[in-house]
């Protein structure tokens, strides 16, 4: 396959593994790049920018592939010392980085001058104009159906994706709800030149979670999942468990939420802790998408890549034929 996101990123195939909390490590990265997608490890995985050059050190011995780093800035009380972060990246020797959340601009000249390829997630027309405009390669629109944060607009990708591509000329990945060669057909229809997944990458063997997390995708339909945090204008989709449910009870009270009341139920040990290292599945909230409707099997990443390849072939084979009535 060559499209401008291969050429881009150097890689094989246009399937990028987008960033994931205590899921995006350097054996999920290294297992993605090594199937010939792209991996990304995700920096705030990591406490100390110290760790995350470790774990960037540690995904080179495990592949000789390209692999990135993602860095999300989300509203926290305490940030990270993302500056930190971003020299132990450029220290690693990444070349692609893809940021998320808020607006990269005050990185991109440290990323520029370090030939560091910039991937933006943008859930709006408005935020990739912006990211084109700052100087980013490539933007990653994640459409309504997306795990984690889909933003407030509520625009699905059937549409966003074509919207998106009529108005910015870099390359796009379709990201949010897809987990089959169909659906990248489908994608590549609608203006992008490759794919981003989350959740069907989390029910793979190499993604480092208890195996009740990839069964639960396995066996869950895509109405398993819920938005959280709406009324804090930071929606997040999530598995549709025990305590997603009791932070939308608190959410469906009168008044403004305050987050206090519902830290204690969201705090990141729980989703990380009980759910994923220990497999309980309404341990915590943990981020799903919509897509798990679709997800069957937890395959090795190089068996899904090549699956879904010759499925993207076989579903644009069989769309032309369809359109030419032969
Ligand atoms: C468990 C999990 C954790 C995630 N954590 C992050 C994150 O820290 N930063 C980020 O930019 N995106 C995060 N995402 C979103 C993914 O990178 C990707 O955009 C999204 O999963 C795409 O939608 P899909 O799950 O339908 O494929 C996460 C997704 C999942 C499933």
């Amino acid at each position: 396959m060559k499209t401008r996101i291969t050429e881009l990123l150097g890689i094989e195939y246009p399937i990028v593994q987008g960033g994931m909390m205590w899921v995006g490590t350097a054996d999920l990265a290294a297992a993605v790049s090594n199937a010939g997608g792209l991996g990304i490890i995700t920096a705030l995985n990591h406490p100390t920018p110290e760790e995350l050059s470790k774990e960037i050190a540690r995904c080179r011995q495990m592949t000789t592939k390209p692999f990135g780093v993602n860095v999300t800035v989300l509203p926290a009380i305490k940030p990270p010392p993302y500056e930190e972060y971003l020299k132990a990246i450029i220290a690693g020797g990444v070349k692609i980085v893809e940021t998320a959340g808020r607006n990269p601009q005050p990185f991109m000249s440290a990323f520029k001058q370090a030939g560091i390829k910039v991937i933006h997630k943008c859930t709006s027309v408005r935020h990739a104009l912006k990211a084109e405009s700052i100087g980013c390669e490539a933007v990653s629109v994640d459409g309504f159906e997306c795990a984690g944060h889909p933003g407030e607009d509520d625009v699905t990708n059937l549409v966003l994706l074509p919207a998106v591509a009529a108005r910015v000329s870099i390359p796009i990945l379709a990201s949010g709800g897809i987990g089959n060669g169909y659906q990248m057909a489908a994608a590549f229809a609608l203006g992008a030149e490759g794919i981003n997944m989350g959740t069907r990458f989390v029910a793979t063997q190499e993604a480092p979670v208890h195996e009740n997390v990839k069964q639960a995708l396995v066996d869950a339909d895509e109405r398993q999942t819920t938005l959280i945090f709406r009324t804090l204008n930071n929606t997040a989709r999530v598995f549709n468990n025990k305590i997603a449910e009791q932070v939308l009870s608190i959410e469906a009270q009168p008044g403004d939420t305050n987050f206090a009341d519902i830290q204690p139920l969201v705090a990141g040990t729980r989703g990380r802790k009980a759910v994923l290292e220990e497999g309980d599945i309404n341990g915590g909230v943990w981020a799903a998408g919509m897509v798990m409707g679709l997800i069957n099997d937890i395959p090795t990443c190089e068996v899904l890549l090549k699956r879904i390849v010759a499925e993207a072939r076989e579903a644009a084979e069989k769309s032309v034929s369809l359109l030419r009535g032969s």
